[in-house]
């Protein structure tokens, strides 16, 4: 245990117990504090503060509800939010016309009773785009679109601080734009669409676009800048650029690129944000601490970068202990994140701290 750990468990008990409400904002009746891990440093968001960053993770809703340790952890370390797939437009609106918003209000309400600001994710991805968005025609696609992004952005004006409103839109192999429904449906045109509406919807909240690979400097993040920079000399209502920073420590981008990167995108006067950063260390080489201790180091430069740009406004994580992470699902098993399975805080963790605090 770091010194002064006894004492930031009993403030972190006497600031959950404080809390007075459900997981996700709704009243309760009293109960037992949270079990609170052992090791129990600083919370991140302090470190995040003295760097001015916003510093998040992705959360699903029911782990919110069922979990203590995941809601407390969360809550504790955290000041942003965004919703791992419950804000997409599949669980949103998977049948025409017929919405659901349980799962994001869950999210927006534990935010609001926890004093954190939400990040909603995302208006268009074509992966999570329902079929029978798929099979409509050029005209009805223009319409669905309009709808979907009025009625969730309506939905959520005032208590949603940042959009992500296009995610993934450009192609890996030759940096021009994804062949998707959208694409195809409306034509390039509706990228500035999709920021125009949502801009009408709620003029207060800021809007991004989103993608992977596009960190360091290569043909995916030059086609990103060529994009958003045509979007800004155009008009159009963008305010920022998410990296997601999805990456494997046996391989990634020099920090030294990626800060080159975020600042040709910041001198567009835009801003940037990592968006879903986690580091896998499957491929290494060498034992589990050795290991532990090389993402370690990612994470403190990657986040470094950040820390060190003013116009790099949040760092959010895609979720935060290796319970839960879509990498094992999607890559196979690794430990990705800043907590490990137990919510202990691992080296991963005090890389980021460093980096906040310019270590
Ligand atoms: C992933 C979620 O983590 C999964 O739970 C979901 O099933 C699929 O999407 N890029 C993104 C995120 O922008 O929305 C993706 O999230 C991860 C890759």
């Amino acid at each position: 245990m770091k010194p002064g750990g006894v004492a930031l468990v009993v403030a972190l008990v006497v600031t959950v117990g404080a809390c007075g409400g459900g997981d996700d904002g709704s009243p309760t009746t009293p109960t037992n504090p949270p079990p609170v891990p052992t090791t129990d440093p600083d919370p991140l968001r302090n470190a995040a503060a003295v760097a001015g960053k916003w510093v998040g993770a992705a959360v699903q809703s029911s782990l919110l509800r069922n979990d203590a340790t995941y809601a407390a952890t969360f809550r504790k370390h955290f000041d942003y939010v965004t919703a791992e797939w419950e804000m997409k437009w599949d669980p949103l609106q998977r049948e025409p016309g017929v919405f659901d918003f349980s799962g994001g209000d869950r999210i927006v309400r534990f935010a609001e009773s926890s004093g954190m600001n939400v990040k909603g994710h995302a208006l268009l991805w074509h992966q999570a785009t329902p079929a029978w968005v798929e099979e409509l025609s050029p005209p009805e696609l223009r319409i669905a679109m309009e709808d979907h992004i009025r009625t969730v952005v309506q939905h959520y004006r005032g208590r949603v601080a940042v959009w992500d409103v296009v995610n993934e839109a450009i192609d890996d192999s030759n940096g021009g734009l994804r062949d998707t429904v959208f694409l195809r449906g409306l034509g390039p045109g509706y990228i500035a669409e999709a920021f125009r509406l949502a801009r009408q919807a709620d003029p207060d909240a800021l809007l991004v676009y989103n993608d992977y690979g596009g960190e360091g400097l290569n043909q995916k993040s030059n086609a990103i800048y060529n994009l958003v920079r045509g979007l800004k000399e155009s008009g159009v209502p963008i305010d920022g650029v998410g990296l997601q920073m999805h990456l494997s420590a046996a391989g990634y981008p020099p920090a030294g690129q990626i800060a080159a990167n975020v600042a040709r995108l910041a001198d567009l006067g835009l801003l940037v944000n990592i968006s879903e950063m986690d580091v896998q260390i499957r491929d290494l080489a060498g034992d589990a601490a050795s290991r532990l201790q090389r993402q370690r180091e990612v994470y403190r430069e990657a986040v470094g970068v950040c820390a060190a740009q003013p116009r790099c406004d949040a760092v959010t994580f895609w979720g935060f202990t290796d319970a839960h992470s879509w990498i094992d699902e999607f890559f196979g098993e690794d430990d990705p994140l800043l907590f490990d399975e137990q919510y202990q805080a691992k080296p991963a963790f005090f890389g980021v701290e460093d980096a906040f605090l310019g270590r």
